[in-house]
């Protein structure tokens, strides 16, 4: 209608002169009622802001709302003739002959028809008896132009809602949490794992983005996406949700940056665990120390020695090596890094457990780690023992006692007394050693033997010696382990004469032999001991015969006009001692002693080769 459109412009423009309150110039002014009559209009601007004026009336139309009195002639008129909000004086008689407030009160604004009713968005509502608009309620739609308490407005139907100061029913949509069906105009709630804002109307929830779900035991309404939770084994990163880190965990239905990690090298199977029980499997080389009730390890150690920790399992996580083997250290990871230690076997039986070398005669040690099925054995005749402390650790009972075992050739020995030498002969590559007992038989020239005073440990050469005289001393075995020239007897070298030096070695020594006449041998060992070499008589002096073992022996006089008196030999009555000399060789002296008779003559010293008669 385009005619009337024409003429609600010109309405405007005059009210905008007239200095009344315009209408919100985004309103449409309703519809129904009758075209303002300019005539009206002018009238009031010849008034000008009038209280009250009087108009004449014309016709027989009566009051548009609340007018009750019946008007004759030029009169007052009441303002609440038009609408109690009208404001005094702006109730005016309208060219048609109908009442017309200009001017509302508290907010309200004239109407079309002539009356005050609230703007669109608003109703009526009594406040202490002052009636005001009051915005429109959310979840509801107020159309305005009414203006008793309680009017105007009305609640959007089937679940919709409205946010506050709707005007029309169009502005009913889906709450938060819901979606708009349209076949039914109805709101309905979004399904579980999806969630909406609302406040239009979407004809669809939005869906919780992959591994994002609504809480279960969240009834909804799903408002926005924060009723999306993460789900079990994820976490948000850059607010998407991504799976947990194998080694971590997240019990979901919350929105964390990142999953709980188990403890220090404790995993999980996998990526994406939910719970703390799933921190249940060791990482290579460790074993469990405190485990929860729930299965979940909560400390570890490093694996424990003579034990490998495959990883990947449960606790306690560690494996005994087979047999009692033993680990190099802590921290093994595989059943290959179980060894036989030194001092061990491995009985070829393929059941038993490690077992330490044999020891004592015809003993045996092992070095190193290798698995072998026997120990080395020393040698016939050569002992071992278990010289090499160390710490046997059980790793069942967790606990360590000292020992000792064969673990080198060091734990080779023969005692004192014993000799050790290559066998004659060869034995796989090379010469085994053997060990022996020194030869002994009683008495001189024997072809005996005798060992060391030490122990020999360690597989080396020393043998016994021979022993051209008499054995002493003796080993725990009972070999000799010391030779001496026996008292009375002087040693033979290879050349068949006696030898008067000493420090020579055994070797030297073909036999011993009766001291020789003019000597006494005390006897002992010649290699350490100058006594034990043949000792001189003296001038003139011998021994009645060979064998003399002390110096008083040499009790005879080389010359046998001579006779052994006082420790000395001198010429026998009547005997002279001899110097053909004498007495023009003044370096010869001669000593002339004479005993108490006078009769005994001088005593020889060096220089007098015999006593001759007078
Ligand atoms: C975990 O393992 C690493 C690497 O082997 C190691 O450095 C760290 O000390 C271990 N932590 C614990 C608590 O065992
Ligand atoms: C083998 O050694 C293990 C570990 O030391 C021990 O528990 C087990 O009793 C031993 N078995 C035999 C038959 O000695
Ligand atoms: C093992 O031998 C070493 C070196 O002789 C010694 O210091 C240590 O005390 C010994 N340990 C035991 C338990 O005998
Ligand atoms: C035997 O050897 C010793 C020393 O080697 C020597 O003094 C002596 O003259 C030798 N005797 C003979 C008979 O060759
Ligand atoms: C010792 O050796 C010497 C010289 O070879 C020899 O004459 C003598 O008979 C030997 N004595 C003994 C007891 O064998
Ligand atoms: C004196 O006697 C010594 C020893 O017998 C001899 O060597 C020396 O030549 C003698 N002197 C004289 C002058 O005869
Ligand atoms: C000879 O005898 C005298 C007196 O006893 C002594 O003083 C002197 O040194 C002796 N001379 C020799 C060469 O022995």
């Amino acid at each position: 209608m385009p005619q009337r459109t024409w003429m609600y412009w010109i309405l405007f423009l005059l009210l905008v002169a007239l200095k009344l309150p315009p209408a919100s110039s985004s309103r449409t002014l309703p519809g129904t009622g009758t075209a303002v009559p300019l005539l009206t209009l002018a009238v009031q601007r010849h008034t000008g802001a009038a209280a009250q004026v009087f108009v004449s009336r014309h016709g027989s139309s009566s009051s548009s709302s609340s007018s009750s009195s019946s008007i004759q002639g030029r009169q007052l008129l009441q303002a609440w003739a038009c609408s109690k909000q009208c404001a005094p004086g702006s109730c005016l008689l309208s060219n048609y002959g109908q009442l017309r407030c200009y001017t509302c009160l508290n907010g309200f604004e004239p109407t079309v028809q002539g009356s005050c009713g609230c703007p669109g968005g608003r109703y009526p509502v009594d406040s202490l008896g002052t009636v005001t608009c009051v915005r429109c309620p959310a979840g509801s739609w107020c159309p305005g132009g009414t203006d008793s308490a309680g009017s105007g407005i009305n609640s959007c139907s089937n679940g919709l809602t409205s946010k506050q100061g709707a005007k029309t029913t169009a502005q009913c949509v889906n709450p938060p949490g819901f979606y708009y069906s349209a076949t039914t105009a109805a709101a309905v709630q979004c399904p579980p794992n999806t969630y909406s804002t609302g406040f239009g109307w979407q004809s669809s929830c939005a869906s919780c983005p992959g591994g994002l779900m609504t809480l279960p035991a969240d009834i909804g309404p799903y408002t926005s996406a924060a009723a999306c939770r993460l789900k079990p084994g994820y976490y948000l990163r850059s607010w998407q949700p991504v799976v947990c880190n194998q080694g971590s965990w997240n019990a979901g239905l919350n929105r964390v940056a990142t999953c709980t990690p188990c403890a220090a090298n404790v995993t999980t199977t996998g990526p994406g665990a939910t719970s703390a029980a799933d921190c249940r499997y060791l990482v290579k080389g460790y074993e469990a120390v405190t485990v929860a009730v729930s299965g979940e390890i909560t400390a570890v150690r490093p694996c424990r020695q003579n034990a490998y920790c495959p990883g990947y399992v449960t606790a306690p996580g560690w494996t005994a090596c087979p047999r009692g083997m033993w680990t190099k250290s802590g921290g093994r990871t595989a059943q290959n890094e179980c060894f036989t230690p030194p001092g061990y076997f491995l009985p070829a039986d393929g059941t038993s457990n490690i077992t330490k070398c044999t020891t004592g005669v015809n003993g045996a040690y092992k070095s190193g780690w290798g698995s072998d099925a026997a120990c080395t054995v020393c040698g016939p005749g050569i002992y071992s023992d278990a010289s090499t402390n160390v710490t046997v650790y059980d790793p069942v009972t967790d606990t360590s006692t000292p020992d000792y075992v064969a673990s080198d050739v060091s734990a080779c020995f023969v005692y004192p007394g014993m000799g050790m030498a290559h066998q004659l002969r060869r034995v796989g590559n090379g010469y085994q050693f053997v060990g022996a007992k020194c030869n002994r038989v009683e008495g001189v020239n024997q072809h005996s033997t005798f060992g060391y005073t030490t122990y020999t440990r360690g597989l080396t050469v020393r043998p016994c010696r021979r022993c051209a005289g008499q054995l002493i001393g003796s080993g725990p075995v009972g070999g000799a382990t010391g030779c001496a020239i026996p008292a009375g007897y002087a040693a033979v070298g290879y050349n068949g004469s006696v030898l008067f030096s000493t420090g020579y070695v055994w070797a030297r020594v073909k036999n011993v032999t009766l001291c020789p006449t003019g000597f006494y041998c005390v006897g002992g060992d010649p290699t350490n001991d100058a006594a034990a070499q043949p000792a001189a008589c003296g001038t003139g002096i011998t021994t009645a015969g060979a064998g003399a073992s002390d110096a008083s022996q040499c009790n005879a006089c080389v010359d046998t006009n001579a006779e052994y008196t006082g420790g000395s030999c001198r010429c026998k009555a009547g005997y002279t001692a001899v110097n053909m000399d004498a007495p023009s060789n003044s370096s010869l002296n001669v000593t002339w002693q004479t005993n108490q008779a006078g009769l005994i003559g001088p005593k020889l010293t060096t220089g007098y080769q015999a006593c001759c008669s007078v």
